[in-house]
C-alpha cells in the first residue's frame, strides 16, 4: 500500500535534517523550532485548561518531544505520545520522564482504548493534514476521551493576519515544487461543524496572539473541545 503523504513527507524531512544539522538542532527544526520555549507554552496552555498530576494525555504527533519534555519537568502523567517517524520518538524518549510512552503509529486511528484519556492534544499536527484526516483523528479523540475529556489542537486560519505569511510561503514553495509537507488552514466555522457532528462541545477558541494562561501566546490558534 502507498504510504500516507504525511509519512512520506515527514520521513524525508527528518532524514534531510539529521544529515545536515547537529542532532539537537535537527530535532528542534523537525517540529518547527524553539524546542524549549514552544514546549513551555504548550504546557502552559494545558495547565490553563486544567491538566493535573495523575491525568492521562494522548499527544498525537508528539514529534521529538517538545511538549513531553516540558511536561516532564512539571507533571507526573499517564502520557502517551504517538508519531509517524521513529527517529523523532527515539529522541523524545531521551528528553522525557521514563514513564512516558511513545508509539510509532502510521494509521488514521489512535491506538488507545475507548474512554481512557483525560486529554487529547495535537499541537501543529492538523496544520499538516487534509481536513478529512483531521476529522478522522477527532472522531478517534472522541472515542478515547473520558466523559468531560478535552481535545486541544492548534490550527492556522485565514482570519489571523499573522498566519498569512505561512500561506504565502507555502504558495511560493508550491509553485517551486519545494513544499516539504502540507500546510493546511482550518476555519473556525469548519471546526464548529465538525464538533457538532462528533458531539463535542466547543469550549473556546484561543486567538494566536492571546495568552489567557498569562504568559506568551502560542502563535497558532487553539481549539478546545469537550466530550
Ligand atoms: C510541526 S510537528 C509538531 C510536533 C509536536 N506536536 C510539537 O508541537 O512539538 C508535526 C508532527 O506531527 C507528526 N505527524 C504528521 N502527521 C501525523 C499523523 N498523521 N499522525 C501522527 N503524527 C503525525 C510529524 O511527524 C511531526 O512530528
Amino acid at each position: 500500500m502507498t504510504p500516507f503523504h504525511f509519512v512520506r513527507d515527514y520521513e524525508r524531512l527528518v532524514d534531510q535534517l539529521v544529515r545536515n544539522y547537529p542532532i539537537d538542532e535537527a530535532m528542534s527544526m523537525a517540529v518547527g523550532g524553539r524546542f524549549e520555549s514552544i514546549g513551555a507554552i504548550e504546557r502552559d496552555v494545558l495547565n490553563y485548561l486544567g491538566l493535573k498530576d495523575g491525568m492521562s494525555l494522548m499527544d498525537l504527533g508528539c514529534g521529538s518531544g517538545r511538549l513531553a519534555s516540558a511536561l516532564s519537568k512539571r507533571y507526573k502523567l499517564d502520557y502517551t505520545g504517538a508519531d509517524i517517524v521513529q527517529a523523532l520518538l527515539d529522541y523524545a524518549k531521551t528528553k522525557s520522564d521514563p514513564a512516558y510512552a511513545f508509539l510509532l503509529h502510521r494509521d488514521l486511528s489512535i491506538p488507545l482504548p475507548d474512554g481512557s484519556q483525560d486529554f487529547f492534544t495535537a499541537f501543529s499536527v492538523f496544520t499538516h493534514l487534509l481536513h478529512n484526516e483531521s476529522y478522522i483523528y477527532l472522531e478517534e479523540a472522541k472515542r478515547i476521551l473520558k466523559p468531560n475529556g478535552l481535545a486541544v489542537f492548534s490550527f492556522l486560519e485565514f482570519a489571523a493576519p499573522t498566519h498569512w505569511a505561512t500561506f504565502t510561503h507555502t504558495t511560493t514553495a508550491t509553485r517551486m515544487r519545494s513544499c516539504p509537507h502540507l500546510n493546511t488552514f482550518i476555519e473556525r466555522s469548519a471546526i464548529a461543524v465538525w464538533a457538532e457532528h462528533l458531539d463535542f462541545t466547543v469550549v473556546e477558541f484561543i486567538d494566536p496572539d492571546k495568552a489567557p494562561w498569562g504568559g506568551i501566546p502560542l502563535g497558532q490558534s487553539i481549539a478546545v473541545l469537550r466530550t
